[in-house]
């Protein structure tokens, strides 16, 4: 039984406009404080939205955090400033601004650079040089078109900044990554894994950046949602299962291919990919071998996905290596996650500007014998020499004796202090070599961090699923979700206002979410109406309670499906047990 004759519109043809004015009239996602004018760059996910974004944050879980033994940290969203100093988002997390002088409009320059000229990377070239493409190109205000030529070009950095507490004397930011929270934690996360490396940490939360001028509804927000994983290993001892995705088919975007003139993507797989150098770090190849499958689990359509390298300039300040996962919509590619090797940098940098200790002890499989260079200075001799400062020639004198032993070769050793070198005889300084046996060492774990935003998963989720066609006649526009994801699992209507139909209708509402299947009930309109508004939604299933239901002996009620519009029938008391047989993949509607 079908009530349809597919004509299914090309993809291309799909605008996001359509997909944001559906999204708001059924329930999506809408720019938030609509009532007192709307607030750019917030977003509020309605009830449909709250639970596909629940949905994909679910998934995310299920294959990131469980499937991989990795554990998860809800932490604060707002840390002190001391943190950001060490992470380095004070000082370098910025963007490049630029104001209309004729109406005040605020604009990234870079955008403005990349929409209206050939360049592609502008966000990596110096301002200067942003300043005078602006000038030679006679790029105008997006807002009011007045000349932006001879306007300054300034940094802006992202963070919100707030106070904690009463006064100023305690500045905090909203965290622009969910990752600092797990990193300042390290001290503590490193003893619920008991010491031992490689282990990850995950967690899906808020993000903020004041972003210079937020665009295309939820792709890039003020708040969004990020989840990220952030991987800590033995950048000498641990692997990963690169066998486990060896076979997995990408489309690759080198940074090679993307600064050559005819350069193009590459289709491979994980595994060439690595044995022929264009995913140098295996850690990345991995995870960019585990998201793959993932993101199609999702929905995302793999012939508008793949892979892109950062170029140089474009990595962030943390970054060794990054890919980012991109989608096509409407013709553009948008990033929904970035797999970066962030190296030491982010343990290393809260070691040096925090008083905890964010490495971790290795132990060897067998104690090792080392020389160690230590120096036991007179003191007599550097108190009358060097006064208050004769401590501080001990650390030098320990420090230098640890990295250069050969300095003590001579008769005299040189220090720098301050600026100024002195030279100290090497018998005051009681230099020696001795042998000791050490179990193992303090090391910094390096980090693999794969970083999934989730509106823009959610964006390209509802973009790719996004369909239009007619049946019997009639246009209708509907949303193929991925029945994992989709808010709702199925509607159930009775056929009409009929007290019988609408009793049996409640039990099988009841019965079906006693089940855990998300159902919604719907008995206002015709039912070709409920059909539409459910589609509309991207409800897989819907069930309709007819008058055959309730007066022939072997009680059945019609099952749709929601892509093809076929029919089945189903005795009432399978229906539950066939339902959750299909959501949970083990049956396919065409089997019944
Ligand atoms: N911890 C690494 C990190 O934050 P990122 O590339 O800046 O890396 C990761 O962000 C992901 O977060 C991006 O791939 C994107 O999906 C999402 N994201 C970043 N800024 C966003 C914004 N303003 N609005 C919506 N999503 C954003």
């Amino acid at each position: 039984m079908s009530e349809q004759q597919h004509a299914t519109t090309d993809d291309t043809d799909v605008t996001s406009e359509k997909l944001v004015e559906l999204a708001k009239r059924r329930g999506y996602f809408f720019q938030s404080s609509g009532a007192y004018g709307g607030v750019g760059g917030f977003y509020t996910f309605g009830p449909q939205g709250a639970a596909l974004k629940g949905n994909v944050e679910d998934a995310w879980r299920d294959r990131f955090a469980v499937a991989e033994g990795n554990m998860e940290i809800d932490a604060p969203t707002i840390m002190p400033e001391p943190v950001f100093e060490a992470s380095g988002h004070l000082e370098g997390f910025d963007d490049m601004l630029v104001e209309c002088s004729e109406c005040g409009a605020s604009h990234r320059a870079d955008h403005i650079v990349e929409d209206n000229t050939e360049y592609e990377d502008a966000e990596s070239l110096p301002i200067p040089e942003v300043e005078e493409i602006v000038a030679e190109y006679e790029l105008v205000c997006p807002a009011c078109g007045a000349g932006l030529a001879g306007q300054a070009v300034e940094t802006f950095n992202l963070m919100f900044g707030t106070n904690i507490g009463p006064g100023d004397s305690d500045p905090g930011y909203l965290r622009p990554e969910t990752a600092q929270g797990i990193f300042v934690e390290f001290p503590r996360l490193k003893e619920y894994a008991r010491n031992q490396l490689p282990f990850g940490v995950t967690q899906i939360g808020r993000a903020y950046r004041n972003e210079i001028s937020p665009r295309r509804s939820i792709i890039r927000t003020r708040e969004f949602t990020q989840a990220e994983l952030e991987y800590f290993v033995d950048p000498e001892d641990d692997e990963p299962d690169l066998e486990a995705v060896a076979d997995v088919a990408v489309t690759l975007y080198p940074a090679s291919e993307q600064n050559a003139e005819d350069g193009s993507e590459i289709e491979t797989t994980i595994g060439e990919a690595v044995e022929e150098g264009i995913i140098g770090d295996e850690w990345v190849a991995y995870f960019l071998g585990v998201a793959k499958p993932w993101y199609e689990s999702v929905g995302v359509d793999m012939d508008r996905f793949r892979f892109r390298q950062h170029l140089s300039g474009e990595r962030a300040h943390y970054a060794a290596d990054c890919w980012d996962a991109e989608s096509e919509v409407d013709g553009n590619w948008i990033e929904m996650a970035g797999f970066a090797y962030r190296g030491d940098y982010d343990l290393s940098k809260h070691e040096e500007y925090s008083d905890d200790r964010f490495t971790i002890f290795k132990q060897y499989d067998e104690p090792k014998t080392v020389e160690r260079a230590t120096v036991d200075p007179d003191m007599s001799y550097l108190g009358p020499e060097f006064g208050g400062a004769a401590q501080d020639v001990v650390d030098e004198l320990e420090a230098l004796a640890a990295r250069d032993r050969e300095a003590f070769e001579g008769d005299t050793v040189e220090i720098d202090l301050e600026g100024e070198t002195h030279e100290i005889p090497v018998e005051k300084t009681g230099f020696s070599v001795d042998e000791e046996t050490i179990a193992g060492e303090h090391i910094t774990p390096h980090v693999v961090e794969p970083s999934f935003g989730v509106d823009r998963l959610v964006y390209t989720v509802l973009h790719h699923a996004y369909r239009e066609d007619e049946v019997d006649g009639e246009e209708r526009t509907y949303l193929e979700l991925e029945p994992e994801v989709a808010p709702t699992f199925v509607g159930v209507f009775p056929l009409q206002n009929d007290d019988d139909l609408e009793a049996v209708a409640d039990e099988i509402v009841a019965d079906l979410r006693a089940a855990g299947l998300s159902v919604t009930y719907d008995d206002s309109g015709n039912i070709g109406r409920r059909y539409r508004r459910q589609d509309e939604v991207g409800t897989p299933f819907c069930v309709t309670v007819d008058y055959e239901t309730v007066e022939d002996e072997e009680t059945t009620v019609t099952v749709r499906e929601r892509d093809t519009t076929d029919q089945k029938r189903i005795a009432v008391d399978e229906l539950a047990e066939t339902l959750s047989a299909i959501r949970d993949g083990d049956l396919a509607f065409e089997e019944l």
